[in-house]
């Protein structure tokens, strides 16, 4: 069985079989390192605030931004599992989600056929930045799928009902 590993800049994922095991970092060193280039630059406050209004709260985040992601995508699927949102299966606590695992996609076919085009358009422009990364996208059952959904503004925004919701029902009706 062909087992691959993927780093992303809050999970280490393990690809075996027809699962994805996506295992939390914890980023303590990598914290440390960013607050003092940002220091540096002057840039600290700015930066932090894109995490959390306290300062401290901030830097929690981002050295549990793994686990908050693992938890996010979990209660996503849990509460809204939409077609276009890869399964996320199990969750063994927040530290390790298993999700059905897709195939690499790239921007081309990404560009050329967004499972959401439709949402796009309400998105505040950080989250567009995100939705229309490939790296974020695999294809699984011959469609396209987002597989990282664990960021608090994709939680945000596909908790609630979205105009285009119905749009992309009536396009996967069409399509099956
Ligand atoms: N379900 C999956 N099937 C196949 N590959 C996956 C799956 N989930 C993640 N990957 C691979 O692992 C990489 C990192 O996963 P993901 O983007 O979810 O982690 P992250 O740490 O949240 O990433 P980021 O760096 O975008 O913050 C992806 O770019 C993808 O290549
Ligand atoms: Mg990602």
């Amino acid at each position: 069985m062909q087992i691959q590993f993927s780093w992303g800049a809050t999970r280490f994922v393990i690809l075996i079989g027809t699962i994805a095991i996506k295992i939390a970092r914890l980023r303590p060193f990598r914290g440390l390192q960013r607050l003092l280039e940002h220091w540096i630059n002057g840039e600290v406050k700015e930066r932090l605030l894109t995490f959390a209004e306290n300062p401290f709260l901030a830097g929690i985040r981002y050295i549990f931004s793994g686990i908050i992601a693992n938890r996010n995508e979990r209660r996503l699927w849990q509460e809204f599992p939409r077609r276009f949102l890869i399964p996320t299966l199990y969750s063994f606590g927040p530290l390790i989600n298993i999700q059905k695992r897709g195939e690499k996609i790239s921007q081309e076919e990404l560009d050329a056929s967004h499972p959401f085009q439709g949402f796009l358009e309400g998105m505040p422009p950080k989250l567009i930045a995100d939705m229309t990364r490939a790296t974020n996208f695999c294809r699984y059952k011959g469609r396209i799928c987002l597989v990282d959904y664990g960021n608090d503004e994709a939680l945000a925004f596909f908790l609630l009902p979205q105009p285009s919701d119905a749009t992309l029902t009536l396009v996967n009706m069409a399509r099956n």
